[in-house]
């Protein structure tokens, strides 16, 4: 059967409900499109867990800061489309910006002063309800991204409540975002099943990301210190060094040993609570992020000794 694209939050809820009254499991990958090998296995991943899979493309506007990359963030949809039929998916959840946030548009007006949220590119966007984790919100990623997880849980809530999947798909590629959108299901008794896929990576170890596209070659070369850094990690770790802020220093180390990459953080923390720790275990979680000339990457390690 050919996947079908919707456009609207009305015919999302009308075929979702559908498959639900024939009593067949619902899977929901969501993405901002731009889709790779990375997003693939999510998908791959949600057919073995439920009968139908449905993806989301959204380029969420809420989780870009004022001078990142939204409106350049790339949109291949069609090649989406296709990439997504290919895996199997029954259909496409493709909302325009207005159809999420309706406000910005409908009445043209702008929030009550102090109430503007910033969006994209410093836009108001004048949604009243959010969704924030917080605490862990604040952490690594949220300290460089102010708003950025407040977006990511804000649209991944209403996406849940708009699909109704059984189970929604994540990759530990974002393992902070895994840890607060797990988290907000938790807190909330959202009725949905979260699974977390392991991170797909090119040959050389970089790991896939829409935003690897930016990378000219040298800087792509270059892309791979973060695997290295965190292999760097890995190695010492099973090597006998239990000590967190010794190994985050010797990733660092790796990392600012690159001329084109600029560190922003790198932190062996735990994986629930995402707070340095200094004696590892495992399943202990490495983080790096840097960035790459404009271009900004993460990675991350799940360490096992
Ligand atoms: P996006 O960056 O498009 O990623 C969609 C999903 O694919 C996320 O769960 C992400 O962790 C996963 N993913 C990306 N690269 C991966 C890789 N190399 N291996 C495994 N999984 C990978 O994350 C978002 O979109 C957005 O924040 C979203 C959740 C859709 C909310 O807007």
């Amino acid at each position: 059967m050919a996947m079908e694209i919707l456009r609207t939050i009305e015919a999302t809820r009308a075929v979702s409900r559908r498959i639900k009254a024939e009593n067949r499991r619902l899977a929901l990958v969501p993405t901002m499109g731009a889709l790779h090998e990375g997003h693939l296995s999510l998908v791959r991943r949600a057919r073995e867990r439920a009968e139908v899979v449905a993806a989301s493309v959204f380029v969420n506007p809420l989780q870009f800061g004022p001078s990142e990359d939204f409106a350049r963030y790339p949109r291949p949809f069609e090649g989406d489309c296709s990439l997504l039929e290919a895996q199997g998916a029954a259909f496409v959840f493709a909302p325009a910006p207005e159809e999420m946030y309706p406000c910005r548009s409908a009445s043209g007006a702008r929030p009550p002063q102090g109430a503007e949220p910033v969006g994209a590119a410093g836009t108001a966007v004048p949604e009243s309800t959010f969704v924030e984790v917080a605490g862990l919100s604040d952490k690594l990623e949220g300290r460089s991204r102010p708003g950025h997880f407040r977006g990511v849980t804000t649209v991944v809530s209403k996406l849940l409540h708009i699909v109704e999947p059984d189970l929604a798909c994540f990759g530990q590629k974002d393992a902070q975002q895994a840890v607060i959108v797990r988290r907000m299901v938790r807190d909330l008794n959202l009725p949905v099943e979260i699974v977390v896929c392991p991170i797909v990576r090119e040959t050389d170890g970089l790991a896939m990301s829409s935003r690897n596209a930016y990378l000219d070659p040298a800087h792509r070369r270059a892309a791979t210190v973060l695997y290295r850094a965190l292999m760097r990690v890995q190695e010492l770790s099973r090597a006998g060094e239990r000590n967190g802020s010794r190994l985050a220093e010797a990733g660092r180390q790796v990392v600012r040993e690159e001329p084109l990459a600029q560190l922003d953080y790198l932190e062996v923390v735990h994986p629930e609570t995402l707070d340095p720790i200094e004696d590892i275990a495992s399943g202990t979680l490495v983080v790096v992020a840097a960035a790459l000339g404009k271009t900004r990457l993460i990675d991350n390690l799940v360490l096992e000794l």
